[in-house]
C-alpha cells in the first residue's frame, strides 16, 4: 500500500527505517505541521505539506495509508484520528528483528522498533510505540497511545494505561498497574502501582509529581482567594 508518515522529526526517521526494513508498504513521503519543512526532503522523502494536502496525495499519488510518527502521546492519537477521518488506513511499523508472540494482539498505528520483544498474550493498543529493544513480558496490557522507550523492561502482567510514558531503560516489576498519562522516568525501577498522571523517578521509583497534590493546591488557592462567606458555602 502507498503510505505517508505523519511527522518528519527524529521519530519519523525511525519509523521510515522500520517500514522500509519491513518491506510491506511503500512510503511516498511525509506530511508535517511545521511549514518550514514543507518542500524539503527528509531521508530522501519529500515533506509534502500538512494535513490539508492529504486529498491531493490520495488523488494524484494513490496514497491510501498512513502511520503517525509523533513522539507526544496525545498529539499522536489526535493525528491518528485525523488520518482516519481523512479516509486513510492506519498501518503498523514492525521491524523484522522485533519478536512478537503469535498470540499477542497489536492495534493500529503501532510502532514496534528493532529488537523489541512482545511476549505471550500481550495486548498492545492503538498508536502505541514499543521502542528499540524494549521488553514487554507475558500478559501485559499496553494502552492506546502509550510510549515504551528504548530498553525499558516490563515484567509479566503489567498494565500501562492510555497515554503513559515509560522512560528509557525503566523497569516495571510484575503485575503492577500504571495509571493513564503517567510518566516513568528514565532508568526508574517501579515496585508499586503508579497513579494516573503521576511522575515517578529513581530506584526504587518515588513520586515527584501527582495530579492529586496539584488539584489540592489549586483548590486551596481557589478557596483562600474567595470572601469568607463563599468559603462557608463551600464548607457547608
Ligand atoms: C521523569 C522526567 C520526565 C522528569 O522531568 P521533569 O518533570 O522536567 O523533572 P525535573 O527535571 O524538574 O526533575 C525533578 C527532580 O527529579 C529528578 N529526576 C528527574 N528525572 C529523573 C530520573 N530519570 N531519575 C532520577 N531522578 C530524576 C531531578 O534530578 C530532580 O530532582 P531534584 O528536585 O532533587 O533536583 C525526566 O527527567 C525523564 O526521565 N524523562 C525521560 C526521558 C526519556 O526516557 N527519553 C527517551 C525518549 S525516546
Amino acid at each position: 500500500m502507498k503510505c505517508i508518515i505523519v511527522g518528519c522529526g527524529g521519530h519519523g526517521r525511525v519509523v521510515l527505517d522500520v517500514v522500509l526494513a519491513a518491506g510491506e508498504h511503500e512510503i511516498v513521503g511525509f506530511i508535517d505541521s511545521n511549514a518550514r519543512m514543507h518542500g524539503r526532503r527528509v531521508d530522501g522523502r519529500e515533506v509534502f505539506g500538512d494535513m490539508r494536502v492529504v486529498d491531493r496525495l490520495k488523488r494524484d499519488l494513490g496514497v491510501e495509508g498512513a502511520i503517525v510518527a509523533i513522539g507526544d502521546n496525545g498529539v499522536r492519537r489526535s493525528f491518528a484520528d485525523a488520518c482516519e477521518l481523512a479516509g486513510l488506513t492506519l498501518i503498523n511499523a514492525i521491524h523484522p528483528s522485533a519478536n512478537i508472540a503469535r498470540n499477542a494482539s497489536i492495534g493500529r498505528n503501532v510502532v514496534v522498533a528493532a529488537g523489541a520483544l512482545v511476549c505471550a498474550h500481550c495486548q498492545i493498543g492503538d498508536s502505541a510505540i514499543l521502542n528499540t529493544g524494549c521488553i514487554v513480558d507475558h500478559e501485559s496490557m499496553i494502552g492506546t497511545g502509550v510510549h515504551i522507550c528504548p530498553g525499558a523492561r516490563l515484567a509479566g502482567r503489567v498494565t500501562v494505561e492510555a497515554g503513559s510514558f515509560v522512560g528509557i531503560g525503566a523497569t516495571i516489576i510484575q503485575s503492577l498497574h500504571i495509571g493513564y498519562e503517567a510518566t516513568i522516568g528514565a532508568g526508574a525501577v517501579v515496585t508499586r502501582h503508579v497513579d494516573a498522571m503521576a511522575t515517578v523517578v529513581g530506584v526504587p521509583a518515588r513520586e515527584i509529581k501527582s495530579i492529586a497534590a496539584e488539584d489540592e493546591a489549586a483548590a486551596w488557592q481557589a478557596i483562600t482567594a474567595r470572601p469568607s462567606s463563599a468559603v462557608a458555602r463551600i464548607g457547608s
